[in-house]
């Protein structure tokens, strides 16, 4: 989703992290309430990239799962060509929501509204296609590789003759960036966690380095959900280092007889350094950091820890 939800907690996600606990689904941004669901609407950058994607996997008669349905968008996208369409969705605000949409909706009659916890439910028959859009920058607070990887081993149980249906989204580059980034307001400074609208002018960062890969996640393979990594960047401006800039983009769909993907970027996620750090062109900027996909972002900045090589 855009990442304009309520913040997150601290709360730790349980032992075995493909062991769902239902009591955790209220923590971590699983509830998101009405209200924001009108801001995704609006966001064009992820309606646009989703619908491209939806035409492209969706074909004629094609029986299409959507894990985390929402107001049922995409589900109602994905009934313009389907034949059925089954949408999952935890939230009771949203179910209802959602049947009241989708009867407002040229295809809607397609689309049956589940009220279940994705982490449950199986459709009684094999699909084509699955959609899921539980996505938070750097696949941080929201569900998606753990709900994926937990589908993928019960749809495998359940139907083992079946291929496994096509992923929306198919994969995810995530990327770092070192930032000298202003946290002053007024005369209050103030080195907290931001959003930023991608491909907009920043005014208040300096890119001291191109961003680095990190991780890239094929969600048709067993993932992880343990990323963590170990880098360094080439640093291309004098400056200090006080933040680093993660960059996500989603694989929503591969079209190879373009040699083309269709892609939705996630909104910025900016989290400061506790210890900032003097750099100069030509300096090598060393980060380190470990994380649980779907944990907390304070788990993320907590972690991060730079240093420099001259
Ligand atoms: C980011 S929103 C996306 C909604 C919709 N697919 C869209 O694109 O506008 C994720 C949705 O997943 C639902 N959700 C989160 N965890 C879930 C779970 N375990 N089972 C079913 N739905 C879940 C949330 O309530 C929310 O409506």
């Amino acid at each position: 989703m855009n990442t304009a939800h309520p913040p997150g907690n601290t709360h730790t996600p349980p032992g075995n992290p493909l062991q769902h606990d239902a009591t955790d689904s209220h923590y971590l941004g699983q509830f998101i309430p009405l209200h924001y669901h009108h801001n995704m609407l609006l966001d064009d950058n992820r309606m646009s990239g989703f619908k491209a994607a939806i035409e492209h996997a969706v074909f004629p008669g094609a029986k299409v799962l959507e894990l985390g349905g929402g107001t049922g968008v995409l589900s109602c996208l994905a009934a313009t060509k389907a034949e059925k369409v089954w949408c999952v969705e935890y939230n009771p605000e949203l179910v209802a929501e959602s049947r009241r949409l989708l009867a407002l909706n040229p295809h809607g009659h397609k689309v049956e509204v589940i009220h279940a916890d994705a982490f449950e439910f199986l459709p009684p028959e094999p699909v084509d296609v699955v959609i899921c859009e539980m996505i938070h920058v750097a696949m941080l607070r929201e569900k998606q590789v753990e709900v994926i990887e937990n589908f993928k081993q019960r749809y495998r149980k359940k139907f083992p003759d079946a291929t496994l249906p096509l992923l929306i989204p198919t994969a995810v580059i995530m990327a770092a960036q070192p930032l000298q980034q202003d946290f002053n307001y007024h005369g209050f400074h103030a080195p907290i966690i931001q959003f930023q609208r991608p491909q907009v002018m920043q005014s208040r960062s300096i890119e001291l380095a191109e961003p680095v890969v990190y991780s890239t996640l094929d969600l048709t393979e067993d993932s992880a959900l343990d990323i963590h990594w170990q880098g360094s960047f080439n640093i291309t401006m004098e400056g200090t280092v006080n933040a680093i800039r993660f960059i996500t983009k989603n694989i929503l769909a591969i079209d190879p007889s373009h040699g083309s993907t269709i892609d939705w970027l996630n909104d910025y996620l900016v989290l400061p350094l506790h210890q900032p750090v003097e750099v100069r062109t030509g300096d090598t900027l060393q980060l380190a950091f470990a994380y649980q996909a779907g944990g907390a972002i304070r788990t993320l900045e907590n972690a991060m820890r730079v240093s420099k090589n001259p």
